[in-house]
């Protein structure tokens, strides 16, 4: 009876401390019960476990960073975003090519030992390139949580637009910091170092930067990954390219990729809808992952609100872009065949005359036989 009192105190203390919004204080608390006698192992482990992952401002790991994170001069704005411990909401949907040189960047650090007893280094440097929307970012957090390290971004665009005047020794000392750490730095959108060019009011400063960068990206220590990510290769001067040491395209998704994406989207928000990816994987190749993804929330919220089932706002998608009568054929057969449309539905979202589709549903019978 006593012992439930004093739970009872801890409980009221502790509600009273976290709805005046004291994080800090909980945190100090949560530690203080933790250590105390009489409790179980596990209430105990799984305290601290708590506390371990949930670092906040004050928490050790924090303070150290927090109290050297570079900003600029005069703005105190923080120049890089650190996502401690990263974390996907999915798992990316790569070509083998992409996903098997990430592999290696993170295998060659798991396995360091082994390189430098051959006498060779870890892969220090590397450039994403690629359109919008295809996983550049994403690739840096998931090398980042591999590894178990930090993530630490450093988006060029927004630097340079606001700070361009000071913008290279911002950005020397950002480099300077993420040296000294053990982390991946990703220098997010490139490009825009790039895209200031034509102003030729800035070429001194520009100029200025592309020397920093090309003297840290030598320098760069292997215990640190840096890794840049830029839309427009083609706006890159080709001495910046040549220094990265690996450079990885990733490209928009193929028909497989879309379904791989597709599928595994639609199992996490709407797994009975899972037999829409057939026929929505051939309709959205050519789009990125993220525009995918966009569609498919759009096409949620509609359904959510509209009350019409989410099945009408994916067939809308089905015609989303102009296809070619081949594709159109395909796409009506696989609607039929999925059990997703009649033959007269099916020829009302494709325009595929009911005879064709009727031919090539024959056809297709035959060849399966
Ligand atoms: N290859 C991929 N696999 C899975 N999801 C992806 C992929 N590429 C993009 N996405 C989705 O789109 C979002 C934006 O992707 P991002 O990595 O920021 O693209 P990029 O940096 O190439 O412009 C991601 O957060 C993710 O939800
Ligand atoms: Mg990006």
């Amino acid at each position: 009876m006593a012992e439930n009192d004093g739970v009872e105190k801890d409980f009221v203390h502790l509600a009273r401390v976290a709805l005046s919004g004291r994080t800090q204080d909980v945190q100090t608390y949560l530690h203080r019960i933790a250590k105390r006698r009489g409790l179980t192992k596990e209430f105990s482990s799984a305290l601290i476990e708590l506390l371990r992952k949930n670092p906040t401002r004050s928490s050790p790991l924090r303070k150290g960073m927090e109290k050297a994170l570079p900003t600029d001069t005069d703005s105190r704005f923080q120049l890089l975003r650190v996502e401690e411990t990263p974390f996907l909401q999915m798992e990316p949907v790569y070509t083998e090519q992409v996903q098997s040189t990430l592999s290696r960047l993170v295998e060659e650090r798991q396995n360091l030992g082994t390189l430098l007893e051959a006498g060779l280094e870890p892969t220090r440097t590397v450039l994403f390139t690629g359109p919008p929307g295809v996983g550049k970012t994403l690739g840096a957090r998931w090398v980042a949580r591999e590894l178990g390290l930090p993530l630490m971004i450093l988006d060029l665009s927004a630097v340079m637009s606001s700070y361009l005047g000071r913008t290279g020794s911002n950005l020397r000392h950002v480099l300077d910091y993420a040296k000294s750490i053990d982390c991946v730095l990703l220098i997010d959108e490139l490009d825009a170092i790039a895209k200031r060019r034509d102003d030729s009011g800035e070429i001194g400063e520009l100029k200025r930067l592309v020397t920093v960068l090309l003297q840290q990206l030598d320098d760069w220590p292997s215990s640190g990954l840096l890794i840049a990510a830029t839309n427009h290769s083609d706006l890159l001067d080709p001495a910046v390219w040549r220094r990265f040491e690996q450079p990885v395209n990733f490209e928009l998704p193929q028909e497989a990729g879309v379904r791989a994406f597709l599928g595994a989207l639609l199992d996490e928000v709407a797994p009975d809808m899972s037999v829409w990816v057939d026929i929505l994987s051939l309709s959205l190749v050519g789009r990125s992952y993220s525009d995918i993804e966009r569609e498919v929330t759009l096409a949620r919220r509609s359904a959510a609100l509209n009350g019409k089932g989410l099945d009408h706002y994916l067939s809308l998608l089905v015609t989303a872009r102009e296809h070619s009568k081949q594709e159109r054929i395909e796409i009506a057969v696989r609607l039929v065949k999925n059990g997703l449309a009649t033959q007269r539905k099916a020829h009302e979202i494709t325009g595929v005359a009911r005879d064709t589709i009727r031919t090539h549903l024959k056809n297709d019978a035959i060849l399966e036989v």
